[in-house]
């Protein structure tokens, strides 16, 4: 495989790390029915405020706990909302009211938020919306909320873009500044006019609208080694963005661009929505999760795996299943995914399995989908392997190297190795064979 693209940002930790939690909160937690709600049922401001920017109460709310669920589902980093398209502040913004200490939150819910995680060792990371349904400068587009508007186009006369890139520029200022080292920033997103298939009359916003450019480099000058990720609408330019962000999409192999492997991280929902949504019955399961989060690294990659708070400020019974699942699986198993990555060339990935490397320890890990009848056939492994044991309880795993009569039988290559697997499966949700490499 080619080179993995280097990046500007200090991405050495956060390919080790592969497991973060993404964190979507705001006033969209009480509609519960989607981050977008505003959009999709067009709410006018007067109406969405007096509901939900009135009655913001998270009484429950307790980072201790939140930080405790997202390091106990083995999670090492997080990122979240400091504001979404909404447009509303989770902390003390000086230059809007639009914010929580102005709800009966009455208070920053970013800095206790910061201080948990940190205490916990998960480094940080802000998502922060570029569009904003709320600033009055915003120039209304397609997208927005207001897009329908019988008057759009007077409105939009009184609104000044280049106000809101002040806006936007100095609160990023304000959240690079104020809450100590951040180690991600996720800015999001970019829609270009005539881009992602939208006819060429689509009015939508790029670059100029937010000018990417000096945003990125006050981004990166105020938070040496940050990792940015690429919804800056600046995929073409030379150090515009560190990280590739597939959403709600499992890539068929390692991350491409021009050619060349990058550092990417998909990020995913439990449910479809990022918002806490009460209604959605499409929840992934435990096993489903964790297979995604292995398969996620088997191909060189991260997973951002989204918690939609609920308005009173805790993670929900929903959420709180799933991320005890995994982290019972992760604490046996957290070996086969920090530190790891696709395995190399020459190994092949036997049927219903995935590989993933640890490059420093020099040791491969095999984790079983589908529990196979005693024997698993490696090719590529023969000669190469050490020692072998199952990684959930470290009970070793003999193994033989057909040359003989067996071969002959299935046809085996040279280059295969053979796993005496026990016949009933072990207790856990995804089997792992640990090989130790020569
Ligand atoms: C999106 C959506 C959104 C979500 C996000 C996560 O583009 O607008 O609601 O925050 O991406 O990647």
């Amino acid at each position: 495989m080619a080179e993995v693209r280097s990046t500007v940002g200090d991405t050495s930790w956060f390919v080790k790390a592969r497991f973060g939690l993404f964190i979507h909160w705001g006033l969209y937690a009480l509609p519960a029915r989607h981050e977008w709600v505003k959009q999709i049922e067009q709410i006018p401001d007067e109406v969405y405020d007096k509901k939900y920017f009135l009655h913001f109460d998270p009484d429950l709310y307790d980072p201790e706990q939140w930080a405790a669920a997202a390091a106990g589902a083995g999670m090492k980093y997080f990122v979240v909302t400091t504001k979404h398209h909404e447009g509303f502040c989770l902390w003390d913004s000086k230059l809007t009211d639009y914010k929580a200490p102005n709800t009966p939150a009455g208070r920053d819910l970013l800095r206790p938020m910061v201080g948990a995680f940190r205490g916990r060792g998960l480094r940080v990371g802000f998502y922060h919306s570029l569009i904003d349904w709320h600033h009055p400068d915003f120039v209304i587009d397609d997208v927005h909320s207001m897009r329908n508007h019988p008057d759009r186009a007077k409105l939009n006369e009184q609104r000044d873009q280049r106000r809101y890139i002040e806006y936007l520029h100095g609160q990023v200022r304000e959240l690079l500044t104020e809450y100590g080292k951040v180690d991600i920033i996720f800015y999001d997103f970019s829609y270009p006019s005539g881009t992602h298939g939208r006819p060429d009359t689509f009015v939508g916003k790029g670059r100029d609208d937010w000018d990417s450019q000096n945003l990125l480099r006050m981004t990166r000058e105020l938070q040496p080694g940050i990792i940015v990720n690429d919804r800056l609408d600046l995929m073409d330019v030379e150090g515009g963005w560190d990280v590739r962000t597939p959403e709600q999409f499992m890539p068929r192999r390692w991350v491409e661009v021009d050619g060349q492997p990058v550092v990417w991280e998909t990020c995913q929902t439990f449910s479809g929505s990022w918002g806490y949504h009460r209604d959605e019955a499409t929840w992934k399961s435990v096993d489903q999760l964790l297979r995604m989060l292995i398969e996620v690294v088997s191909k060189g990659g991260n997973l951002l795996l989204n918690v939609g708070p609920t308005g009173r400020g805790e993670f929900d019974q929903r959420a709180m299943d799933r991320l005890t699942g995994i982290g019972e699986w992760m604490r046996r198993h957290g070996r086969s995914i920090y530190g790891c990555t696709a395995a190399p060339e020459g190994f092949q990935t036997p049927q219903d399995c995935r590989l993933t490397y640890n490059p420093e320890t020099n040791r491969m890990y095999v984790h079983i989908f589908a529990w196979p009848f005693r024997h698993l056939h490696l090719d590529g492994f023969r000669d190469r392997v050490e020692y072998a044991q199952l990684l959930n309880d470290a009970s070793e795993i003999r193994f033989t190297q057909p040359h003989d009569h067996q071969a002959e039988v299935d046809g085996s290559g040279d280059n295969t190795l053979t796993l005496e697997l026990p016949v009933v499966k072990p207790n856990v949700a995804i089997p792992v064979v640990e090989l130790y490499l020569k």
